[in-house]
């Protein structure tokens, strides 16, 4: 498949539209996942005045300025909602409640009868803050920054709501998967209603792209993978294609090693977000025609400028004359110092890509 830049299509304004729709840039774009959170003084300050996290969430005013803190600060090249994706479980009717220290803590849903206190009609309803956010956030963007909405996907979503916190293993969720694989499916495909809903929903307010976060796809067995991970997503992203051609998708299968290869041949997204395990020259090879994102280890970033500089620069490298947006290959850390990511978009806004803007590069 080739891509061109340049003249064939004109630009969108927007670098990372731009590179996920086939049109090379001279440089990669960026943008960083958890690039909104406590590693900013301006976070945490807006953070503590709020009763509760879920309340910054569902507050526009709260949740448009948090969003555009880091665009602000740095210059991304996009920004991505503040939100989370447990807001999706909360809207359902499984409670969330985010306890500082011990992360997300839900009503477990353990079994097949604990569904039917869920109830997908409540869900736009409880969301229209987030979408109101979302209005917001693009009004106040120029259109050089994309906006970037986002949803976890099913699985990470309904193991969250199976363990009723976060774990390592999600044991609880994988047992009843096995046990009761129809009451499973049944979860999983009121989170594939929702999700699309949910995606579907920021796309009518002005997402421009959308992110599907499957953080814990990495704990599942292929077959698992296959019919938890793999088919929901190729479902959920057909559903958004068919409504929004135009709008890009990116997904983010997190820990799927050797079959990020299938999930990128079944799956129709335009992006695929790399994990920071995943060897570049692999995925150049193995993941023809999505635009690559990712995938600096964000630990780097916590171990001083010259070890992300040579990171950095070896993954722009490997991926010289692919589609590519630059990434971490996970959340920023919240000990990471800002100054640190401030030096990071710098650079990688200095790069030049070999051939610069207008020449035709061979994808693959
Ligand atoms: O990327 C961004 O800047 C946008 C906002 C965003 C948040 N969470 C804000 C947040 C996004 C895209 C997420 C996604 C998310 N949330 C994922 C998928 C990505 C990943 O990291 O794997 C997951 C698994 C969650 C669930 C979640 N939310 C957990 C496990 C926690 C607690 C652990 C932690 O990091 O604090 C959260 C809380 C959360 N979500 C915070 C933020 C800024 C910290 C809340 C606080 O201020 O205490």
């Amino acid at each position: 498949m080739t891509a061109s830049v340049g003249t064939e299509q004109a630009s969108s304004g927007a670098l990372v539209l731009d590179m996920l729709a086939g049109r090379y840039s001279a440089r990669p774009p960026i943008w960083l996942m958890r690039q909104a959170g406590r590693y900013l003084p301006e976070y945490r300050a807006l953070r503590q005045q709020a009763g509760s996290f879920l309340e910054l969430c569902y507050t526009p005013d709260l949740a448009t300025e948090i969003t555009l803190q880091p665009v602000r600060r740095f210059g991304l090249d996009a920004a991505i909602l503040f939100s989370d994706i447990l807001v999706v479980a909360d809207a359902l009717g499984c409670p969330v409640a985010f306890v500082e220290g011990r992360g997300p803590q839900l009503q477990p849903v353990r079994h097949r009868a604990a569904l039917a206190r869920l109830d997908l009609t409540r869900l736009k309803a409880h969301l229209a803050p987030v979408y109101e956010t979302v209005r917001r956030v693009r009004a106040a963007l120029p259109a050089s920054t994309a906006l970037i909405g986002f949803a976890g996907a099913p699985w990470t979503v309904a193991a969250y709501m199976v363990e009723g916190e976060g774990s390592k293993e999600f044991y609880a969720a994988r047992a009843f998967a096995r046990s009761d694989p129809d009451g499973f499916g049944g979860l999983i495909e009121l989170l594939c209603d929702a999700t699309t809903a949910h995606l579907l929903a920021q796309i009518e307010a002005g997402a421009q792209i959308v992110q599907l976060f499957d953080s814990w796809a990495g704990v599942l067995p292929e077959p698992e993978f296959v019919r938890w991970c793999q088919v929901p997503a190729a479902r959920i992203v057909a559903a958004l294609k068919q409504a929004h051609p135009e709008v890009p998708v990116i997904a983010f299968p997190r820990g799927a090693g050797v079959l990020y290869r299938s999930y990128a041949a079944a799956v129709p997204v335009d992006g695929i977000s790399l994990d920071t395990t995943v060897p570049l020259a692999w995925a150049r090879r193995e993941l023809a025609g999505v635009c690559l994102q990712g995938n600096l280890d964000p630990v780097a970033l916590l171990a001083g400028d010259a070890v992300w500089r040579a990171e950095a620069g070896r993954i722009i490298q490997a991926l010289a004359g692919r589609r590519f947006v630059f990434n971490l290959g996970h959340g920023v850390l919240p000990d990471t110092d800002p100054a640190a990511v401030g030096g990071l978009v710098d650079f990688v806004k200095a790069q030049r890509l070999p051939g610069g803007a207008s020449v035709t590069t061979r994808e693959g």
